[in-house]
């Protein structure tokens, strides 16, 4: 494994000079900007998170405005990115900056990955492209690239085989880390992809890529069976009076926690049963328009939605207002669209 991996700064460094996409966190080292580009990273697409990354920076310039930002602040930056736990962490991260390291960013990876929300891989990216320390950051695009390259089937959700990885990219990293860590994202962004066929026929590792020598590329990387996921149905109710939505603010605790959401009821209900409801809460409805399914998925829970469109007067123990003023969660969210 070890003669393959050490041949990868010759190849790779010189193809990501050529090749580098210009994204707007390859323009400095800054440790925030690194940290937060790789958070909103690790679970959304790159052409999504462009905007919302200058969008946070232009609202939040420094650690310290992240630190002192309000709940409402963060909720509406992080609206439609998902995974919301990662914005509470940022700010938790950076209250630690504050309190315990003066509002300096910390420059060693032990301390780095103290921080709140930090695990191994943003510790490793912000290490290595900061500061230039040989600390792998070993994401879904590398344990790709990787395990391609030395045809290992070993399931790469086992952390075992993440931590083996980790050690023996450590073991070949040049000076240039920074770059080095970016060029393997970087091909496994672009090149050496996901779903679907890699572009082996423009990789500059394809004279020394096993799985390419075999031509059995898309049997990597091998994943452990996963348990599924549990299916909950539910009725969404879209209360609206022609230009208001009866919202209400979810729990402080649990999934998407202290956002927004229109009010539903647990199962499948029909038209009858939702408007019998209403009525008894004091609200008559004055017409139902349409019915619309939706699903969306989370990372251990699918939301089977029936989606009711009701007209009817402001009333009962709603929140009314324009969604777009308050920060409500795409699983929502697609109702309107
Ligand atoms: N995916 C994760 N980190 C990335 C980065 N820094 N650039 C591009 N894609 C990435
Ligand atoms: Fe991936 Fe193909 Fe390159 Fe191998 S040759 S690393 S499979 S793109």
């Amino acid at each position: 494994m070890n003669d393959i991996f050490s041949r990868l700064p010759e190849l790779l460094l010189p193809w990501y000079d050529e090749n580098r996409r210009e994204l707007p966190w390859r323009q400095d080292r800054e440790p925030y900007h690194v940290w937060l580009s790789e958070i909103m990273l690790q679970q959304t697409r790159v052409e999504a998170v462009k905007g919302y990354y200058t969008k946070f920076l232009e609202a939040l310039p420094t650690v310290a405005d992240l630190a002192n930002a309000s709940e409402e602040t963060l909720n509406k930056l992080w609206e439609g990115l998902g995974y919301y736990t990662r914005v509470r962490n940022l700010q938790k991260a950076a209250k630690q900056i504050m309190e315990i390291h003066g509002g300096r960013f910390p420059t060693s990876y032990n301390e780095i990955r103290a921080l709140a929300g930090i695990g191994d891989y943003t510790a490793g990216a912000v290490c290595s492209i900061c500061f230039d320390l040989p600390t792998p950051a070993v994401d879904g695009n590398v344990l790709r690239v990787c395990t391609r390259l030395t045809a290992d089937p070993s399931p790469i959700d086992k952390p075992v085989v993440k931590k083996a990885l980790t050690e023996a990219l450590a073991a070949v990293y040049p000076t240039k880390s920074g770059t080095f860590t970016q060029a393997l994202m970087e091909l496994g962004a672009t090149v050496c992809v996901p779903n679907g066929t890699p572009k082996c026929e423009r990789c500059p590792l394809r004279e020394i890529c096993l799985a390419h020598k075999q031509g059995d590329e898309t049997d990597f990387p091998v994943k452990s069976k996963k348990k599924p996921r549990k299916i909950r149905e539910m009725t969404v109710l879209l209360l609206h009076d022609g230009e208001r939505f009866a919202l209400r603010k979810r729990p402080k605790t649990g999934l998407l926690a202290g956002l927004w959401e229109f009010p539903h009821l647990d199962g499948r209900r029909t038209v009858e049963e939702v408007l019998e409801q209403l009525e008894a809460q004091g609200l008559p409805v004055l017409e139902v328009e349409k019915t619309v399914e939706k699903t969306h998925i989370f990372t251990h829970i699918e939301w089977h939605m029936t989606g009711i469109f009701l007209t009817c007067r402001q009333g009962g123990d709603y929140t009314w207002g324009d969604p777009s003023d308050y920060a409500l969660p795409t699983a929502f969210r697609i109702f309107l669209e």
